[in-house]
C-alpha cells in the first residue's frame, strides 16, 4: 500500500521534469529506486543525472542515463528525494539508507529540492518515530557518543555499515528536535562528525505527499514560493 502512495506522489514529481532537462540529482532508497524506474520511460528528456549512491546509480545504469560526479558539473536544477520524516517545515530526518552525506551536498547544491513521501513520514516534530542518523569518523565513536547522550539521547552503532565514504553510522534515538537549525548546528560542528541527517538549514522546497485516500498533497515551502516559483518552474 505504501508503495502505491510513493508511486503516486511520485507521478506529479515527473511532471517538474521539463522537455530539454539540464542535469538533475537523485537520492537513494526505496522510493528513489521506485522514481527511477518511472524516470525510465522519459529518459530522452533529462541530459544527466547526479545520484547519492551506488544504489541509485546502479538503477539508472539499467536505464543508460548519463551519469555525472558531483565534481564535475556547475549546476543542478532539480533534485529529488525522500525522507525519513518531514516536519511542517518541510525539515527532514534522512540518511535511513545511509547515503546522508552525498544526498546533503546535492540537496545544498540545486536549485529545487523536491521531497516525495507518503504520508507515514509526516510528524509533528523531527524524531517522533525515526532516530537520526549521524556518519562520524570511526575514530570519534566514542567521543561523540558520549557528548549526545549528554543531551539525553540514546546513542545505537549501526553495525555492519560502512558508508560509501567510509566511515560509520551512529542512529540518535529518543531525541525530540524542537530547534531542528540549532540542533543541525550544534551536531555538525562535534569534531568527528562528517554529516547528520537533519536537513533544517536546506528544507525542501516543495513536498509530495502520497496520501491513503490516494490523492497526491503539494505543498511548497513560504520562502521558494515567494522567490523560485516563477522563475523555475
Ligand atoms: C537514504 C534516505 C532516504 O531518503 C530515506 O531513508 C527514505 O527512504 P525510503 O524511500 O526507503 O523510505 O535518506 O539515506
Amino acid at each position: 500500500m505504501l508503495n502505491k502512495l510513493k508511486t503516486n506522489a511520485s507521478k506529479i514529481a515527473l511532471e517538474y521534469i521539463k522537455k530539454n532537462q539540464n542535469i538533475i540529482g537523485i537520492g537513494s532508497g526505496t522510493t528513489i529506486i521506485n522514481f527511477i524506474n518511472m524516470l525510465g520511460h522519459i529518459k530522452k528528456n533529462i541530459k544527466g543525472i547526479v545520484a547519492a549512491s551506488e544504489l541509485s546509480i546502479k538503477f539508472l545504469k539499467k536505464y543508460n542515463f548519463n551519469i555525472y560526479e558531483i565534481n564535475h558539473i556547475n549546476d543542478i536544477n532539480i533534485y529529488f528525494d525522500s525522507a525519513d520524516e518531514i516536519n511542517n517545515n518541510m525539515q527532514m530526518i534522512k540518511g535511513g539508507g545511509g547515503a546522508l552525506t552525498n544526498e546533503k551536498i546535492i540537496a545544498n547544491f540545486a536549485k529545487i529540492f523536491i521531497c516525495i513521501v507518503d504520508q507515514s513520514k509526516i510528524v509533528n516534530y523531527l524524531g517522533a518515530k525515526h532516530p537520526l542518523p549521524i556518519e562520524i569518523i570511526p575514530q570519534a565513536q566514542a567521543y561523540i557518543t558520549r557528548i549526545i547522550q549528554k543531551l539525553g539521547a540514546k546513542v545505537k552503532y549501526r553495525s555492519n555499515f560502512i558508508t560509501e565514504h567510509g566511515n560509520i553510522i551512529l542512529d540518535i534515538y529518543n531525541l525530540q528536535i524542537l530547534d531542528p537549525i540549532k540542533i543541525e548546528k550544534y551536531i555538525n560542528n562535534i569534531p568527528g562528525v562528517i554529516t547528520v541527517g537533519l536537513f533544517a538549514k536546506r528544507p525542501a522546497d516543495i513536498l509530495l505527499i502520497g496520501e491513503k485516500n490516494l490523492s497526491v498533497t503539494i505543498k511548497y515551502n513560504n520562502t521558494f514560493y515567494n522567490n523560485y516559483l516563477y522563475k523555475y518552474i
